[in-house]
């Protein structure tokens, strides 16, 4: 079995503001958790009231499917491929999906990843948003 890790970002598109927002985020989680499993995809979400930043691991035939629905969902928009490859092992593997909200509690993980401000994915590589994902798993206490 081939294991792969896909990683993207791309622009919210939810209407409302910040509260609607988070609901929004529980339920993309919720919906994650509920079908991830099936496909054998483990992963992280991070969510920074603009972007969304995920991880996608598993089989690559999972990985590919699960992500060819995701960049079809109008709950977001510019679906930017930061990377797709094979890879030895899991980062997150017991994370169905693990969701994170970067926020004023996450700036000092953040700023230890050279990141000052706002997390800007669009200049970011694959694995730099690995590292600060797995970082935050462990330290966050805004893993939701
Ligand atoms: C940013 C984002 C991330 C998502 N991540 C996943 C995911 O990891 N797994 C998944 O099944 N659906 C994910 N979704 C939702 C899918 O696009 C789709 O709505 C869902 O899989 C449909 O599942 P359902 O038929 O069970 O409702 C995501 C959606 C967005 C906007």
């Amino acid at each position: 079995m081939t294991l792969a890790r896909l990683v993207y970002y791309s622009h919210h598109r939810m209407a409302g503001g910040e509260q609607a927002w988070i609901a929004g985020l529980h339920t993309i989680l919720e919906q994650s958790r509920r079908n991830n499993p099936a496909y054998d995809i483990t992963g992280a979400l991070l969510f920074n009231m603009t972007h969304f930043t995920q991880v996608l691991e598993g089989p690559s035939d999972g990985v590919a499917e699960i992500y060819d629905r995701i960049a079809r969902d109008d709950r977001h928009t510019g679906v930017t491929l930061l990377q797709h490859q094979t890879v030895d092992g899991r980062v997150f593997p017991d994370w169905s999906m693990g969701g994170m909200l970067l926020g004023r509690e996450t700036r000092d993980i953040i700023a230890r990843h050279g990141i000052n401000g706002s997390v800007d994915p669009a200049g970011l590589t694959g694995d730099a948003v690995v590292a600060l994902a797995a970082d935050l798993s462990t330290n966050t206490v805004q893993c939701i």
